[in-house]
């Protein structure tokens, strides 16, 4: 008999879409025993929350989370609200029984982020934080490959996040949908906003970041508050490149900005070992390219006349999650990652094997998010203390 896995979600934005669109596709694409049921959404604005929950197909509507994370007929609160809320909202839904399931960044800081992760583990509730790329089956195959020892020793991980969209000044800070550029919402700029992706992901392939050298830049100093209309300063770090050194000895390169004109979501990481090289680019997220040096099975390096990248194009039914989906060939998409997500979580639950990344998994990024911040403060290296 299938379980019922009632759903409280707060958020009805760009994640809201995304997460609500995984509840509903669930079932159909992973034969797992428990069903999500839409119970609430919760915005602060009324008429605008029950028309995404009309759409989506919520029973009801809240606007105020509080009472979410309180209501006897929810399971899971999912949280899907700008950076600086993630934070109260959890340790609430923890606190009331409630698995919780948050957005990256985890919280603002490690101070919260370790509050949120005690709190968590206390409560002794499934939790993860919504780190999706990690689902991208062609990032997923790449953790097989490094798994699988075809890498070798690590040397160099290069990772890169570059947008366009906030170049202009007249773009304002703060309010709905520029929340991400007003430091008391969202912690910092594309430190946590788009960073935390790239150094989740190397962290997963490549282990913990021990140590950090960072340089940040915010080029339009003063914004219009979209809230307030005063020009304020601006506090978020426009752009970030960083130097790291990883606990395997290998070195690493991570670089983000909202100002690489004709950049809308170029995502990349390279990684080269002694045995094999990895490259990915999220325009092209169906394919893995692979330069393999030795081939494991005879131990014998490539024949040279024979070398070269490959291109994977990973949508067979052996690569991670396509089974799940068409024919070898035809792709899966960009909300694909948030349903296989969902569907690791949801196995977690009912193998008893919790999924990663937790909140647990997530102060480790949030301590290396943090010591970049303070080493471009302060020019120095900073160790990270991540795990
Ligand atoms: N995993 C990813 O790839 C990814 C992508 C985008 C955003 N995010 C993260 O998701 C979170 C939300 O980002 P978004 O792009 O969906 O933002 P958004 O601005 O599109 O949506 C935010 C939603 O939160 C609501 N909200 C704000 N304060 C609230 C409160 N106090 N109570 C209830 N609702 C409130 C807003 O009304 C809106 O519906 C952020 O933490 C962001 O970093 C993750």
């Amino acid at each position: 008999m299938s379980k019922q896995l009632r759903v409280g979600m707060v958020g009805y934005g760009f994640m809201g879409r995304t997460h609500t669109n995984a509840y509903k596709r669930l079932n159909d694409f992973f034969p797992v025993e428990h069903r999500p049921v839409l119970k609430a959404v919760c915005g602060r604005n009324e008429e605008k929350t029950a028309a995404f929950a009309k759409n989506w197909g919520y029973e009801r509507v809240e606007t105020d989370w509080r009472n979410l994370v309180r209501a006897k007929d929810i399971d899971l609160i999912d949280i899907g609200t700008p950076n600086d809320t993630h934070f109260e909202i959890a340790i609430e839904a923890a606190s009331n029984g409630k698995m919780v399931l948050c957005e990256k960044p985890l919280a603002m800081n490690v101070a919260q982020a370790e509050e949120m992760t005690r709190a968590v583990e206390m409560a002794g509730v499934p939790n993860m934080v919504w780190f999706n790329y990690r689902r991208v089956p062609s990032v997923a195959l790449a953790k097989q490959i490094v798994e699988e020892g075809r890498i070798g020793r690590s040397f160099h991980y290069r990772a890169t996040y570059l947008q366009d969209w906030t170049i202009s000044p007249d773009v304002p800070q703060g309010g709905a949908g520029l929340w991400r550029l007003d430091v008391n919402a969202a912690g910092s700029g594309v430190t946590g906003d788009l960073l935390a992706h790239s150094i989740d992901t190397a962290m997963w392939l490549n282990g913990p970041i021990a140590r950090v050298s960072a340089m940040t830049k915010t080029f339009v100093k003063e914004r219009v508050h979209a809230e307030t209309g005063a020009v304020q300063p601006v506090g978020i770090d426009d752009a970030c490149m960083f130097l790291a050194e990883f606990a395997n000895g290998s070195m690493g390169t991570f670089e983000s900005t909202r100002y690489a004109r004709g950049r809308k979501n170029f995502n990349t990481f390279e990684m080269n070992g002694e045995d094999g090289s990895l490259y990915f680019d999220l325009e092209e997220p169906e394919y893995l390219q692979f330069f393999e040096y030795k081939q494991l099975q005879s131990g014998k390096k490539m024949e040279s006349h024979l070398t070269g990248w490959r291109k994977i194009h990973t949508t067979n039914s052996e690569h991670p999650y396509m089974s799940h989906y068409w024919v070898p060939g035809t792709c899966i998409g960009y909300e694909h990652t948030f349903l296989n997500a969902l569907a690791d979580f949801v196995a977690g639950i009912e193998t008893g094997k919790p999924t990663q990344p937790d909140f647990r998994a997530a102060l480790q990024t949030q301590r290396v998010c943090d010591a970049v911040i303070s080493s471009a403060k302060q020019g120095t290296w900073v160790e990270t203390g991540a795990e």
